[in-house]
């Protein structure tokens, strides 16, 4: 992919990104719990506030700072935002809204297929986030990048998620027989992105990724 195509690619995530945590966010802080989703969804929302909103916000938030912590710019300038943006970005979001998510899981329509899914999913978010914390605790900058794109490239599950469920209605698929393929496909074919990203010549992946200042 060329640098124009890699660039439109990347502001055309980030904005789905912040409007998919936009969503979130006004959703969440200014309507009961879950008015806008099924009566099933919302009946388990409505007696289970707090882990609902809890993930709302925290996996919206890690939805609205991930994007920009990949731009080589801000880190170069701003080194200590980054450090700061990242702290939140894995303690507030990660683990806050990857416990919270484990815990929806248990709880999530389209039966135990839907619901192993969204368990792992939220078991490799907070697994990526761990290594990716780990990496830069040890001082190993290009592990801390690898570990922090697989990572990221999961969050975007929540914009594949929001996008599958009106096609797969749309394309007249039941919703009991699309929710289970989609807990899976918002997120299974990312991680292998990701990973096809990462395993591309060695000068493209480490020039595609700049060094970040500790
Ligand atoms: C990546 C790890 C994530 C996991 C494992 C996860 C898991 C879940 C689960 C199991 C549900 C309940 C689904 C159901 O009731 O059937 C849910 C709902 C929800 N999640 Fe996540 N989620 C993740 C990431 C995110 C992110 C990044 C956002 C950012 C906006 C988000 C926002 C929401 C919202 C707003 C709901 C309520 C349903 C709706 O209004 O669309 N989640 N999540």
């Amino acid at each position: 992919m060329n640098t124009i195509s890699t660039r439109g690619t990347e502001a055309l995530l980030a904005v789905m990104a912040v409007a998919v945590a936009a969503y979130a966010f006004l959703a969440y802080a200014l309507l009961p719990a879950g008015v806008h989703v099924g009566e099933p969804m919302q009946e388990v929302y409505r007696l289970n506030p707090i882990v609902i909103h809890t993930h709302a916000f925290a996996a919206g938030l890690a939805l609205l700072l991930g994007p920009w912590q990949f731009s080589s710019r801000l880190r170069a300038r701003r080194p200590q935002l980054h450090r700061w943006v990242g702290r939140i970005y894995l303690v507030a979001g990660i683990v806050v809204g990857g416990v919270s998510g484990l815990l929806l899981s248990r709880l999530a329509q389209g039966g135990w297929v839907a619901q192993l899914g969204f368990a792992c999913l939220a078991i490799a978010w907070l697994y990526t986030g761990y290594r990716g914390y780990r990496a830069i605790r040890r001082g190993e900058r290009a592990q801390h990048r690898r570990w922090m794109l697989r990572n990221h490239a999961l969050t975007l599950a929540a914009v594949s998620l929001r996008l599958y469920i009106p096609l797969f209605l749309a394309s007249g698929v039941p919703f009991e027989l699309a929710y289970p393929v989609i807990a899976w496909i918002c997120w299974v074919p990312h991680l292998l992105i990701a990973q096809w990203w990462l395993g591309r010549k060695p000068q493209v992946a480490t020039g595609a990724l700049p060094t970040m200042p500790r």
